[in-house]
């Protein structure tokens, strides 16, 4: 497909429902004794998926509209494998994968966990080391999918996560759920606090501390209503590329803001663009506004480092292509994470990169960006089967002087199938 190049972004646009508050919205809401009404919902490959796993689990879910679903909670202990052996396919969903393990370890009867290609070569044993603490028991395949699950009466521990990661914090603490006693995640670097935010939303005793979390076994979740805000990670693209393009000024309406979430919007300020957030609320714990970028020719380069990767993780690749239009080096460390995403994303990032023109070094932790104030090239970025660096050729066709021929864009269907229509509209 053909990106091409633009002059700027303009006007006001809304992105589809957070993708980790709707696969969180989905499995939360199976283990509520309620109904629970999910607005906004983001509909992509990956939620999907998450639907159909916990329809094979036993619980209905209907869909009222493309993005408002009811969903029948069954209760904390009420899945049941709809057929044997209990297989739940998690296509690409790393979040469905990870947290419906902490789910699945406590219910009773046995559950397989399957994944495509990227999926099963992702690392699954960060997750099932500390649920075994927990007495789950949880068979992997050398770390990996697939995984076999006999549900266990668990027990709650205190866990340090060894590795920044929302998604083995939050298998942990779903798995408290159905837990005796308590169960405390200790983190040294904060992460996305969402299942916290709605276990609490949902009458779950939660304590938070700085550096822990808490939950105590429960038996009763209740949640009438999910807004899921717009996801800051599909908002992203659209800003950085506005930011990028002198004489842009775009608006993403209602956007997820949580501020463990929003580290890009602190990037773009600190390397000089013009970032304006209106109408802030918070809804069921989680902060949501409207954000304007207005785009400039004097960007300055940045530093990311580890404490704040957690904040921006899935928006990391687009941070290298801000670094590309910076006067001074952009750099990335404290960033191995990204070795483990859907693809290895700083082999990605720099070979996106390096096609385009842009001079970038990877390093083992991160990357190192020397930037010029004049457009790249442009050139073919492959995806690798990565919806953010399809998302990243996207926008660097857009910013570049020559257009993107991007292989593999449909990639982007996993988190945001509305992509390129939501591009022509806000692009001229
Ligand atoms: C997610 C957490 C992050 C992020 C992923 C979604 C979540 O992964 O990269 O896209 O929904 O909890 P890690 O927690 O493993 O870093």
């Amino acid at each position: 497909m053909k990106i091409e190049a633009r002059a700027r972004l303009e006007g006001h646009i809304a992105v589809p429902g957070d993708k980790s508050i709707s696969h969180r919205a989905l499995l939360i809401g199976s283990l509520c004794e309620t109904d629970v009404l999910v607005r906004q919902w983001g509909r992509s490959a990956d939620t999907e998926s998450t639907l159909a796993a916990v329809r094979a689990l036993g619980v209905e879910v209907d869909e009222q509209d493309v993005d408002t679903l009811v969903v029948h909670g069954r209760g904390v202990r009420g899945l049941v494998p709809v057929s044997a052996p209990g297989r739940v396919d998690c296509g690409n969903a790393g979040t469905l994968a990870r947290l419906i393990t902490g789910v699945l370890a406590f219910q009773e009867g046995s559950f397989e966990l399957v994944g495509d290609e990227s999926l099963t070569a992702r690392p699954m044993g960060r997750v099932a080391e500390p649920l075994r603490q927990m007495g789950a028991s949880i068979a992997d395949t050398e770390g990996h999918l697939p995984v076999v699950i006999e549900g266990r009466a668990l027990h709650g521990i205190e866990y340090e996560l060894p590795v920044a990661s929302a998604q083995v914090k939050s298998a942990i603490l779903l798995a408290g759920l159905g837990a005796r006693g308590r169960t405390t995640v200790v983190e040294p670097t904060p992460t996305r606090d969402h299942t916290e935010l709605m276990l609490e939303a949902a009458g779950v005793r939660v304590r938070r501390k700085a550096g822990a979390v808490s939950v105590e076994g429960s038996e009763h979740l209740r949640l009438d209503e999910v807004l899921v805000p717009g996801d800051i990670s599909s908002a992203a693209p659209f800003l950085v590329a506005a930011a990028l393009l002198p004489g842009s000024s775009l608006t993403v309406h209602d956007v997820g803001l949580n501020p463990r979430r929003a580290g890009i919007l602190e990037v773009l300020e600190r390397m000089g663009v013009r970032v304006a957030v209106t109408r802030r609320q918070r809804i069921a714990g989680e902060l949501v506004g409207d954000v304007e970028v207005i785009g400039t020719h004097e960007l300055v380069a940045t530093r990311v480092t580890a404490a704040e990767v957690p904040t921006l993780v899935d928006e990391l690749p687009l941070v290298a292509l801000l670094g590309a239009f910076a006067h001074g080096e952009t750099v990335v460390s404290g960033a191995e994470e990204l070795r483990a995403k859907e693809s290895d994303r700083i082999e990605t990032v720099t070979a996106a990169m390096r096609a385009i023109g842009v001079r970038i070094e990877p390093r083992p932790d991160g990357f190192v960006v020397r930037g010029t104030p004049a457009r790249p090239r442009g050139g073919t970025v492959d995806a690798g089967g990565d919806h953010r660096i399809a998302m990243l050729g996207a926008v660097a066709g857009v910013v570049s002087r020559e257009g993107v021929k991007l292989d593999g864009a449909d990639s982007i269907g996993i988190s945001f199938p509305g992509f390129f229509e939501l591009l022509d509209s806000a692009s001229q």
